[in-house]
């Protein structure tokens, strides 16, 4: 089978997504496919059709590529596709829609608000510590904390979009799952000197990943739950990756839901290749099973 790889395209997650792509393009290569790199240009519905692939690998991050947009063109085109469909993409892309399908199953997050960027500038919109993210990009792309309110209020620049999502700053250990169709996989326990921020994500050395988490078992148990409820809550197809905060001090009430990633990254220092691993799954047999398991 032809097999597209879509990857790059215009989004602040561009780099990622190419790595991404680049290792997936390999591994459907060495598994026997017949793989075309595509970088998506505005014209990527031509590129599609000149190709005309049996199944397009979806290797973006980020807006347009992990928010519904390519997805919907991809239907459109009546090409399967990996990953999660138009609707939940767009819901695990916005924060806010996020958290609002989590509370609807039940799944506990932290205090949030939709605010406009120029009110969140010009006073504290809740007691600090608290987290200003866009509403819309990953890889912690233009994430602010406010640590206290001696600090002042947040100061935004023009690649923060109007509208953003004021957090209650979560404390504790950065915990994720992914989930590859009705599996929970493992969890990893993110070791970082500073935040998980975007050189920790993809600088070799960034982070420490504990796979599986040295953490107790019923905490182990209820993230397996709990992404497993949010890959369905959300409606997500394919794989999908949810990561978590846990304040040890808690216990059980200590864990918190942040977001559900439904492109999740499969860079070399990419978390759910490395749990796939771990549970005996090779980088290969996870881009074949994405690859078998696309659909429109
Ligand atoms: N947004 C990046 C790719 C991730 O969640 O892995
Ligand atoms: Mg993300």
């Amino acid at each position: 089978p032809k097999v597209a790889v879509i990857m790059g395209g215009p989004s602040a997650e561009r780099d990622v997504s190419l790595s991404s792509g680049r290792e997936c393009a390999a591994a459907l290569r060495d598994e026997g496919y017949n793989v075309v790199k595509v970088d998506a240009g505005p014209d990527l519905a031509h590129q599609l059709s000149d190709i005309a692939p049996d199944v397009v690998f979806n290797a973006l991050h980020g807006r347009w590529g992990e928010d519904g947009c390519v997805q919907g063109m991809l239907e459109w085109l009546r090409l399967p596709y990996t990953h999660s469909g138009v609707l939940s993409s767009a819901l695990a892309m916005d924060k806010e829609a996020t958290k609002s399908v989590y509370r609807a199953a039940g799944l506990p997050v932290v205090p949030s608000i939709l605010a406009r960027k120029a009110d969140v500038c010009a006073a504290h919109p809740m007691q600090p510590p608290y987290v200003v993210k866009p509403y819309n990009e990953g890889s912690s792309v233009g994430v602010y904390i406010v640590q206290e309110a001696a600090n002042g209020p947040a100061q935004l620049g023009d690649d923060m979009p109007d509208r953003v999502m004021v957090e209650a700053y979560a404390p504790g250990r950065e915990l994720t799952v992914t989930v590859v169709g009705d599996r929970a996989l493992t969890v990893t326990d993110i070791i970082t000197e500073g935040w998980y921020d975007y050189s920790a994500k993809y600088e070799v050395g960034g982070s420490r990943h504990v796979v599986p988490a040295d953490i107790p078992q019923d905490i182990f148990d209820l993230c397996m739950d709990y992404a497993l409820r949010a890959h369905v809550a959300l409606g997500c197809r394919g794989v999908s990756r949810t990561d978590f905060r846990w304040d040890e001090a808690q216990g059980q009430a200590g864990l918190i839901l942040l977001e559900t990633n439904t492109q999740p990254g499969m860079t070399p220092t990419s978390l759910s290749p490395e749990q796939a691993r771990a549970t005996g799954m090779s980088f290969g047999a996870l881009c074949r099973w994405m690859v078998e398991d696309a659909s429109w």
